[in-house]
């Protein structure tokens, strides 16, 4: 039996402590390896509570994640969904087994690295953002279903129910939505403004948004599992909408995509052990190496102007090598251990000094997306999963595809549209993320876990480039002891990715004092006039038996704590 404990959870640690003592002598053995409870965040309420539901359902950690990636699809479109792929970081508890599965999506076929350019060899503006063109092959379909098969106890047709009931019965609309949309809809097809719109407007909060043709898809992998989407009349569809309306799509883009089980990266902070995304995702490696130059310093101990310049000097240096090295391993050679050695770090720090070191003198590099969603789970007997999943920017391409209600994703302006010059978005990249048929593009996307000896915190967050610097943050004032899920959550951020050359940061994230003095250092400041990132973050006190779940309160999203209860 679960017992839900707490809508917006703060601390509910006292009362089961309590509870825990009650159930006896097997349990006082226990409580130090499992978890009191579940904890589960995501960015949207239906959809953590479709992980609740799960839960008492008597599934697993996996299970929830399916069900809670499925209901995210439904109610939070702009941000994920079966047309789109993602990153699913699992752990067992019972071997300590990790794996990252790979649902990212993949250039089709017909694909190539000038796909993008006009006959003078410029790139073609939003040729790579709006429409079928944009839109490469979904993998999120695929990992569900082999997250499923492969890690879950329940079938599809329960850990599914949640989404195909959002999707016939309607979602509410609220002003995130409102707002999402009114940036997307001109580039809206006819089908994704018959779903997304009330006779053309944009909807009222509270309206409805009922997506039953999704629910018929969702049906569908219930049933068939992944041949439900990449084979028969789903596939069909897909490939004869987007064939007809500009995309380049064949059968054997669908029939061939399969997810990758990769070794998740790996390092150490000072006591905390990082587990963090593998590339594609240039996430984890990033992470690393910026932990890992930052480790040379007591930032404990100094001023706020010292603190951030060290921070920014780090991410300079690692999202220069993000620009660089990184792109799908499958197709480009990564030297992994050399990226986040600890010996490495010590050379890179090697010509930090007390001012900005102008990025011109390190080299180039690409940038951010606009939309994106994360979920953290944490079961009752230790299973976890982060998981990122992206359709990129808010509403993908804006493509509906008829009769599917699949809303696809314009992940192919990840890769490097042409080497060395900036896209749409002014981003800049490298070879190793050209553009090649079946090639994933690079992502950040970082779902991760971060663990002492007493404690273990399950995060992530949307943000697009600044997802690893959001991380960053999280995983150094975790280090540095602030153990509470709502504080990592809200944390004030800041960022820098090495090109463009400046320091990006939210209201208030920096004192006057030390904006003054990070200016006389030499870097260049750029304010923004909105915060931006929604991290989901569960932490388990495993000493005090002590489960958080929050949500980032710049989003809309839910963090629920359900609690064993004795027998
Ligand atoms: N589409 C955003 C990312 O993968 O980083």
């Amino acid at each position: 039996m679960l017992a839900l404990r707490d809508m917006r959870p703060r601390f509910v640690s006292v009362v089961f402590v309590v509870l825990l003592l009650v159930v006896g002598q097997a349990a006082a053995t226990e409580q130090h390896l499992k978890p009191p409870g579940w904890a589960i965040a995501s960015a949207h309420p239906l959809a953590t509570d479709a992980g609740a539901e799960i839960a008492r359902a008597g599934g697993n950690a996996f299970d929830a994640a399916v069900a809670v990636s499925a209901a995210l699809a439904v109610v939070e479109p702009m941000g994920s969904g079966l047309g789109g792929g993602g990153f699913w970081l699992l752990h067992h508890a019972d071997d300590g087994r990790q794996v990252m599965v790979d649902g990212r999506e993949r250039a089709p076929q017909r694909a190539h690295r000038d796909m993008y350019l006009d006959a003078e060899g410029h790139v073609r503006p939003r040729a790579s953002l709006d429409g079928p063109l944009a839109a490469a092959i979904p993998g999120e379909p695929a990992a569900i279903v082999h997250i499923a098969e492969r890690y879950g106890r329940l079938p599809l047709s329960r850990t599914l129910a949640p989404a195909i009931r959002f999707a016939r019965d309607g979602f509410p609309v609220t002003s995130r939505y409102q707002r999402l949309v009114k940036l997307r809809m001109s580039v809206f097809n006819r089908v994704a403004k018959q779903v997304f719109l009330v006779n053309g407007e944009v909807p009222r909060i509270g309206d409805l948004i009922k997506q039953p043709d999704l629910a018929s898809t969702l049906t569908l992998m219930a049933q068939q599992g992944h041949a439900g989407f990449y084979a028969g009349q789903v596939a069909k569809h897909l490939v004869d909408n987007v064939s007809t309306q500009g995309g380049i799509w064949v059968a054997a883009d669908l029939s061939s995509y399969a997810v990758v089980a990769r070794e998740p990266i790996r390092g150490t902070y000072q006591d905390v052990e990082i587990t963090s995304a593998a590339p594609p995702s240039a996430g984890g490696i990033v992470l690393v190496a910026m932990l890992n130059m930052l480790e040379r310093w007591d930032l404990g101990h100094l001023t706020q102007v010292e603190r951030i310049h060290r921070i920014v000097e780090s991410m300079r240096r690692a999202y220069r090598d993000r620009a660089v090295y990184l792109g799908d391993p499958d197709f480009v050679s990564i030297e992994t251990s050399r990226l986040t050695s600890k010996d490495y770090a010590n050379k890179l720090i090697g010509d930090i000094n007390a001012y900005a070191t102008p990025s011109q003198a390190l080299g180039v590099d690409r940038g951010e997306g606009r939309d994106t969603t994360h979920f953290s789970i944490l079961d009752n007997e230790g299973n976890r999963v982060a998981a990122t999943l992206s359709i990129n920017y808010a509403f993908g391409s804006g493509f509906m595809v008829a009769a599917t209600g699949v809303l696809l994703n314009n992940e192919m302006d990840d890769f490097v549209a042409k080497p060395g010059v900036a896209n749409v978005y002014g981003l800049i990249g490298g070879e190793a993320n050209a553009i090649a048929p079946g090639k994933r593009p690079l992502s950040s996307m970082s779902p991760t876990f971060l663990e002492t000896d007493d404690a273990l915190a399950v995060l992530g967050t949307p943000g697009g480039s600044r997802i690893i610097s959001m991380v960053l943050l999280a995983g150094l004032a975790f280090a540095e002891g602030s153990l509470e899920a709502e504080k990592l959550v809200n944390l004030p951020r800041f960022h820098h990715q090495y090109i463009p050359d400046q320091i990006v940061f939210e209201p208030d994230a920096i004192e006057q004092t030390a904006l003054v003095g990070l200016k006389l250092k030499g870097h260049q400041l750029k304010p923004r006039e909105s915060s931006y990132g929604n991290m989901q973050a569960v932490i388990w006190l495993k000493n005090e038996g002590q489960l958080q779940a929050a949500s980032d309160p710049r989003g809309e999203g839910w963090g629920a704590v359900l609690l064993n209860r004795p027998p």
